[in-house]
């Protein structure tokens, strides 16, 4: 069964056509779905179906897959309950939720960061520099990216919420075109200013999206909504590889250097 909760389901579904129907029974429309990159197991997360549906729906699709065996599959423990007040995310806002909390451990340390900050170094224009490459490469090709190409895309583009995270994202590029600036001409000063600016930004946008946005956001979309999401993320996803690693390799810098005692915006 391990096997076939690993398995991309649109593979599944053309070697075994009737798995489309099972799925379909249960509210899983996957035949209709264009992207196709979800695993099995991703369906499942996704549709949370109740514990007794998902075993039966899986014991169909076992006795389809595999006719001349008898698969046992056991029940989903429930989940434990959320605690009051948290927010909930569907698993690709919960992707997005995650980006965001890689983005605020450098937020974090942009306080120590500036207490030594000095463009008049070369070490210090490299620290500066490497929190831009991270700022665009990371927190703006691979998640921006993400909301504005594909999530906000699902929704009214003329709706307010939508507006004023847009208008966010542009206020962040212009505080790192002036960072920028800042190194070229080694004028500490701006520099500081500006990284300040995005931080206290990126720290309040961060917030409404995780508390707000996202969880309103998962009460507008249907489940095939959210598959097709997760689909597009992964695809989005999959030429980053190299961004993510080298993001994870600045925070351990940044976090060695100018520890985890600071968090939250002063
Ligand atoms: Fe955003
Ligand atoms: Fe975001």
């Amino acid at each position: 069964m391990d096997k076939i909760m690993q398995g991309r389901i649109k593979e599944l579904i053309v070697r075994h056509p009737k798995v489309g129907d099972v799925l379909a029974e249960f509210g899983v429309a996957c035949v209709t779905c264009a992207v196709g990159t979800c695993l099995l197991k991703d369906i499942l997360e996704i549709h949370r179906l109740a514990p007794e549906d998902e075993q039966r729906m899986l014991t169909r699709i076992a006795e389809i897959v595999y006719p001349d065996r008898k698969v046992v599959v056991p029940l989903r423990k429930s989940e434990p309950q959320k605690k009051t007040g948290e927010p909930f995310h569907s698993p690709p806002l919960r992707k997005l939720v995650e980006e965001h909390a890689l983005i605020k451990r450098v937020l974090a340390r942009i306080p120590g960061m500036l207490r030594q900050m000095d463009l008049d170094t070369t070490e210090g224009r490299q620290l500066a520099l490497a929190s831009v490459d991270f700022i665009r490469s990371f927190a703006d090709k691979c998640h921006h990216a993400k909301e504005e190409d594909i999530l906000f895309k699902c929704f009214d583009g003329n709706l307010d919420i939508i507006k004023v995270m847009l208008d966010d994202h542009e206020t962040g590029r212009a505080h790192v075109r002036a960072i920028r600036d800042a190194i070229e001409r080694r004028d500490t000063a701006a520099a500081v200013k500006h990284l300040k600016g995005y931080r206290q930004l990126l720290t309040e946008h961060i917030r409404k999206e995780d508390e707000v946005l996202y969880p309103w956001m998962d009460r507008q979309l249907s489940d095939t909504e959210i598959g097709r999401l997760f689909s597009a993320f992964a695809a989005a996803d999959a030429p980053m590889a190299e961004t993510r690693r080298r993001s994870q390799e600045f925070i351990s810098m940044l976090e060695q250097r100018f520890g985890d005692a600071e968090r939250g915006p002063r």
